[in-house]
């Protein structure tokens, strides 16, 4: 099953996806996950896309698309499918995975959107925390990692001033994917604004699981 993940910042895709992959052993591709590692290793990627990130900005086309097409190309993307999170976030990007999966003979199978207000957004993102060193999605009430116990910390662009800009971003160049992959027939949406446990029982309804 090969899945791309749609939502505004906070919406919960990483929360559903590490649902998923722990019970279906999908390949997680969170693009937002692999930036945040090339910045915290320093390389030439994190460099350059740190700035951006920080600022709730989209890290340039040029830079994200290569570090998807070789993820896509890992061997556990073989296996039982996988999910695109956080990527494509435009229509450029939609545009280059289609071309992508086409050249390899891959389908999607859906994109999900998984649906949740604004105001319900800046709240969620103000009280997230991430584990330094798995990268586990808690919230502020998880004082260690609930996974490894590893350091939770707060992502920087998880500050309010950065948050607005993030939603910004999304409607900006993001939200038009939805129509994108309806109009393809692979548009699935779940409401999101309800605890993750019923969430996730939508989001296995609607995938026949
Ligand atoms: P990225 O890491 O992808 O951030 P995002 O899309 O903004 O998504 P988030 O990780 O913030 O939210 P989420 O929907 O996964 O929510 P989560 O499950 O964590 O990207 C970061 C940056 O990298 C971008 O700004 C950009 O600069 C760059 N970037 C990444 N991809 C790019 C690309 N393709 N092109 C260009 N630039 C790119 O949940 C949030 C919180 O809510 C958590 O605390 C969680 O515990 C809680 N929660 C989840 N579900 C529920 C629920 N149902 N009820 C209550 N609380 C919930």
């Amino acid at each position: 099953m090969n899945i791309v993940l749609l939502g505004a910042p906070g919406a919960g895709k990483g929360t559903q996806a590490q649902k998923l992959v722990a019970d279906y052993q999908l390949a997680h591709i969170s693009t937002g996950d692999l930036l945040r590692a090339a910045v915290k290793a320093q390389s030439e990627l994190g460099v350059a896309a740190k700035g951006y990130m920080d600022a709730g900005k989209l890290v340039p086309d040029s830079l994200v698309v290569d570090l998807v097409l070789e993820r896509l190309e890992q061997d556990d993307c073989k296996n039982h499918g996988f999910i695109l999170d956080g990527f494509p976030r435009n229509t450029k990007q939609a545009e280059v995975l289609d071309s992508a999966l086409a050249d390899k003979n891959v389908a999607l199978d859906a994109a999900l959107l998984v649906d949740v207000a604004s105001e319900v957004i800046v709240n969620r993102l103000s009280s997230r925390r991430t584990c330094r060193e798995c990268g586990y999605t808690g919230t502020a009430a998880d004082e260690t990692c609930p996974r490894c116990s590893g350091e939770m910390y707060q992502r920087d662009d998880d500050k309010p001033e950065t948050i607005q800009n993030r939603l910004n971003v999304y409607q900006e160049n993001t939200a038009p994917l939805v129509d994108y992959y309806d109009a393809r027939g692979l548009l699935k949406k779940v409401d999101g604004d309800r605890p993750v446990d019923d969430v996730y029982a939508d989001v296995k309804a609607l995938f026949g699981l």
